[in-house]
């Protein structure tokens, strides 16, 4: 049975099973489950988890050695980033772009390729929600292994909205109908011809490309095929800012380039 794991805000205290993030005074976060008896350490000493279980969220806790941590339950985008990974994830300022531009929401069905780390998988599932359908296509099986792991662990089960498939995307696509196309591959351009079969006149696909040279031969490609039109790419810079007091500047340091989105529409040509 899935038993999704209690969300930011949920009223209950800590409890075994629960995970956990601390944060400490330095904006440092650590993801844990928490077991009774058991102990976690860091740089700024240890910290038992039984004086963490029963207190409720939003707790300030203090390490043995005097360090001060916060405990709250972890958000989405902290579950992507601290997840264990096999394939580099898509980061969640990516993930909320990819929802947004390709209009990702309850009860679309969405194909998606590679399923990589089963990070953005996470991001799909929750957004189509229980009337909704993820099929996720993964070639290596030692990746699809992660991502089953990680999307598990993610929503307390196997989801009952969620398709894993080991295999090549190309294989299937064309013979899996979807309102939704999500690529996360290095070449998506080689499955323009089965995207096409797959995706419903009016759906959307959306690529994720790190390089600009896969973004010319995707627009190629596009451009060639009478069954695809309004494309457009877009990149997302997302900058955090160091306040305190006076000292109100952007962040030195930033994730500044992951990949580039590409959407298209798929057109009725007849
Ligand atoms: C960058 S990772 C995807 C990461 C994933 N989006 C996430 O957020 O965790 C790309 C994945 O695509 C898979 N892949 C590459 N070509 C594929 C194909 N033709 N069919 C299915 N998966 C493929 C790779 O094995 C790899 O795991």
């Amino acid at each position: 049975m899935t038993v999704p794991p209690r969300h930011p805000g949920h009223p209950d205290p800590f409890s075994p099973g629960d995970k956990v993030l601390l944060y400490d005074r330095k904006g440092r976060r650590y993801l844990l489950t928490l077991a009774p008896g058991a102990e976690f350490h860091f740089h700024g000493g240890a910290v038992a988890h039984d004086d963490i279980l029963g207190r409720p969220e939003g707790s300030s806790l203090r390490s043995a050695k005097g360090a001060t941590l916060l405990a709250v339950r972890p958000t989405a985008a902290d579950w992507t980033v601290k997840a264990p990974r096999g394939a580099q994830v898509v980061y969640p300022k990516d993930q909320a772009m990819i929802l947004g531009l390709a209009d990702i929401g309850p009860g679309v069905t969405v194909v998606e390729a590679g399923a990589g780390s089963g990070a953005l998988s996470s991001a799909l599932l929750r957004a189509v929600g229980p009337t909704g359908r993820v099929i996720s296509f993964e070639l290596r099986p030692e990746h699809a292994a992660v991502a089953q792991r990680n999307v598990h662990e993610r929503f307390g089960g196997p989801p009952d909205n969620w398709d894993l498939h080991i295999g090549d995307v190309g294989e299937r696509l064309g013979a899996t109908p979807c309102d939704r196309l999500v690529l996360d591959l290095v070449d998506p351009w080689e499955l323009l011809g089965p995207a096409a079969e797959a995706l419903r006149p009016g759906g959307i696909l959306i690529s994720y490309t790190p390089t600009v040279p896969q973004i010319m031969r995707l627009h190629e490609g596009l451009a060639a095929d009478a069954r695809w039109g309004m494309a457009q790419t877009t990149e997302t810079m997302v900058r955090g800012w160091h306040v305190d007091g006076l000292a109100v500047r952007p962040d030195h340091r930033m994730v500044a380039h992951t990949a580039f989105l590409t959407t298209a529409r798929r057109l009725s040509p007849e």
